[in-house]
């Protein structure tokens, strides 16, 4: 389902974000990417959603093999793909509903496909009653929620999720990973990158370490 093969990543000639990368993650997966900061974890995520490309080696994301997409065909990956970004903030002017709604609105869907779609997954993580509410009115942990439903409103396979509990506290952050655990029972793909090694360690899933751009399987 995503493979990296050989993946190097140089930026401005020097730093060697991404060394000798393999890597593979079948459908339905769940994998935690952990290593300390400036390791390579976005640099990884960026080049699954073909952000970046591979200065040499390959990468494949379902039947897309990245090095040679074509700029036509990336909208079609990345719609395969839901993100939840490191730095991810809602639209505070907006409502919870707009605030998901979003990524259909920009796809062009319809008015009804979009009331139910929205509606569905503001279920899956518990907020239907919140959805008129704008983001302030929100807890940290519940904003974030609405984040992971705004990544899944257009039913990807795959879910990747930069830091999705690095704003919160350790009770929330459980709360937020029992979700994403919920999302991949229900079949989707779950990539989570994560500083956090309390959070890792309480759950029994395949752990993947980052270290100066060098992957290996397993804790550091
Ligand atoms: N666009 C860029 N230009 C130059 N260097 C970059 C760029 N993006 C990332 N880097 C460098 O590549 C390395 C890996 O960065 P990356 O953002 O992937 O780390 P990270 O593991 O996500 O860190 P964090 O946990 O802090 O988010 C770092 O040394 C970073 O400074
Ligand atoms: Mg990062």
């Amino acid at each position: 389902m995503i493979e990296f093969s050989h993946v190097y990543k140089t930026y401005s000639g020097t730093v060697h974000a991404l060394k000798n990368i393999n890597l593979n993650i079948k459908k339905g997966e769940f994998v935690f990417l952990t290593g300390p900061s400036g390791a390579g974890k976005t640099t990884l995520f960026r080049m699954i959603s073909a952000y970046d490309r591979p200065c040499s080696g390959h990468v494949q994301v379902g039947n897309y093999k990245l090095n040679e997409i074509s700029a036509k065909e990336i909208p079609t990956l990345r719609r395969s793909i839901g993100v939840v970004y490191q730095d991810f903030k809602l639209l505070k002017a907006k409502t919870i509903f707009e605030n998901v709604a979003l990524p259909l609105e920009v796809r062009g869907e319809g008015e009804t496909v979009i009331r139910k779609k929205v509606n569905e997954i503001l279920d899956r993580v518990g907020l239907v009653y919140k959805k008129g509410k704008c983001p302030d009115f929100l807890s940290g942990g519940e904003q974030q929620r609405v984040v992971i439903a705004r990544a899944l409103v257009h039913q990807p396979g795959v879910l990747i999720a930069d830091e999705p509990t690095g704003n919160l506290d350790p009770h929330l952050s459980e709360e937020i990973m029992d979700l994403l655990e919920n999302i991949n029972a229900q079949g989707t793909t779950v990539l989570i990158a994560t500083h956090d090694h309390n959070l890792v360690k309480r759950r029994n899933k395949r752990l993947v370490t980052i270290k100066d751009g060098e992957l290996s399987e397993g804790a550091a």
